[in-house]
């Protein structure tokens, strides 16, 4: 089939390739022509495990292909994606200006009839306003499809491929048949296609993101009450998560806005958790100390940064007067042309310690796992680690002689020898 994708971002530029991968010819369309040029001359614009392989691959068989030009990039395609971002606007809902002003000018180039899916992650009722906006200037025939993406960065191209289900909101029979053509060779293995209303399906975004925010808030307050009872978060993650209905089953959460506003509220905390911890440590004064930060991507395997916890703890420490020498393996770039100078960029895990005050771990990269504990100690100034992913043995580290502050597990005071 010949599919268009627009906006070539993280979900646009996986979307892209994977279904090239299947043996369609796809165009990608973004406004950001530096973007187009690098991907167009074999340069992948993001860091996402096992994506470059294919993209090469695709490239080179001139399945995959990019332009700046909207017009050009949809005139042969059968179905056209949005994969354009939705920001939150200055009152917190998504800001639709990308998907809608697309929408717009789609209608004016849409000749023969075309499945236009909007792959943003979107209100309900936007796929009424992409028709509306379409058809404002449309003479041609077309659908509205709502196709909403559940895949993770770090895991984006196997969650595309191996998706645990694709979620379809269709109203019309022809639509409904290009789609499960096209998403065919994605649901081999049993998963589903699972069709429904638009609205519904839009809604289904946003409720499994939720949920899913919900449960890890869930966590974070468990890791709470644990720093304060004495009990150990990582123990009791394990002893609930093997409950069929909580590890398995996620039906039935009685949800509404106050969950979702505490949810929030308490996520937005979690990113600052260690920050009290620190300030204890060096008795309230961070003027003049130095901190080496291990990593900067929101999670580990991708270079994306936004809303990372690492970038509202260098806002922290930068504002009491510290400074930091920052490493990630993917993502420095993305903060370099973010905070230019305001922090030291390191060559390296080790190479950021150096002179340090105290090392703090943002992000659970595998090579942060089992460092080389000898290196860190002739770098480090002090041998302190403040570490928000809990990566190591707490019997272990202090062990060898680490102050260790972790989160949700036994404080470091409450293991003095006497204690
Ligand atoms: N990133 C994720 O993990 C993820 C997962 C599921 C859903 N989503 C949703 O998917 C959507 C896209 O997210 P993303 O992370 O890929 O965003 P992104 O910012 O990485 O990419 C968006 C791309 O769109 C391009 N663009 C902007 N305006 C354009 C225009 N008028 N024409 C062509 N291109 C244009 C930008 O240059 C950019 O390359 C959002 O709605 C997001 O909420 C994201």
């Amino acid at each position: 089939m010949k599919i268009a994708v627009v906006g070539t971002g993280y979900v646009g530029l996986v979307t892209g390739t994977c279904f090239a991968e299947t043996g369609n010819d796809v165009c990608c369309v973004d406004i950001d022509a530096g973007k187009v040029e690098r991907l167009s001359t074999g340069h992948v614009t993001i860091y996402e495990p096992g994506l470059e392989k294919l993209f090469l691959r695709n490239l080179k068989e001139e399945r995959l292909k990019f332009t700046t030009n909207l017009e050009d990039g949809i005139r042969e395609a059968e179905i056209i994606f949005l994969a354009l971002p939705t920001p939150p606007g200055e009152d917190g809902s998504a800001d639709l200006k990308y998907v809608l002003g697309v929408a717009e000018q789609l209608g004016r180039l849409l000749k023969d009839y075309k499945v236009i899916v909007d792959k943003s992650t979107v209100p309900v009722g936007t796929a009424e306003k992409v028709k509306n906006a379409i058809a404002k200037n449309c003479t041609g025939d077309f659908d509205v499809v709502s196709n909403p993406e559940f895949l993770r960065e770090g895991v984006a191209v196997d969650d595309f491929m191996k998706p645990d289900r694709v979620v379809i909101g269709v109203s019309g029979d022809r639509a409904r048949k290009v789609m499960g053509d096209l998403y065919g060779p994605f649901v081999r293995q049993g998963n589903p296609i699972i069709y429904m209303d638009e609205r519904s399906a839009e809604l289904t975004k946003y409720a499994a993101n939720s949920f899913l925010a919900t449960k890890i808030t869930f966590m974070n307050e468990i890791a709470l009450l644990c720093e304060r009872l004495g009990a150990d978060v990582d123990m009791v993650r394990r002893g609930i998560g093997s409950d069929e209905r909580i590890g398995k089953r996620s039906e039935e959460v009685n949800y509404d806005f106050k969950i979702l506003n505490a949810v929030m509220d308490v996520n937005e905390k979690q990113k600052l958790h260690l920050l009290p911890k620190i300030r204890k440590f060096f008795n309230n004064d961070l003027k003049g100390k130095h901190f080496a930060l291990w990593g900067l991507a929101f999670k580990p395997n991708t270079d994306d940064i936004r809303e990372a916890p690492a970038l509202y703890m260098i806002d922290a420490l930068l504002a009491e007067g510290a400074t930091l020498s920052v490493f990630d393996p993917e993502a420095m770039h993305n903060v370099r042309s973010l905070l230019g100078g305001k922090v030291a960029y390191a060559e390296s895990q080790y190479d950021a310690l150096d002179g340090a005050d105290a090392l703090i771990i943002a992000t659970e990269w595998n090579e942060f796992r089992t460092p080389n504990f000898l290196k860190m100690v002739t770098s480090l100034k002090n041998k302190v680690i403040f570490d928000g992913r809990n990566l190591f043995d707490i019997a272990a580290i202090r062990e060898l002689g680490f102050y260790y502050e972790s989160i949700g597990r036994a404080p470091a005071d409450s293991l003095k020898p006497n204690n």
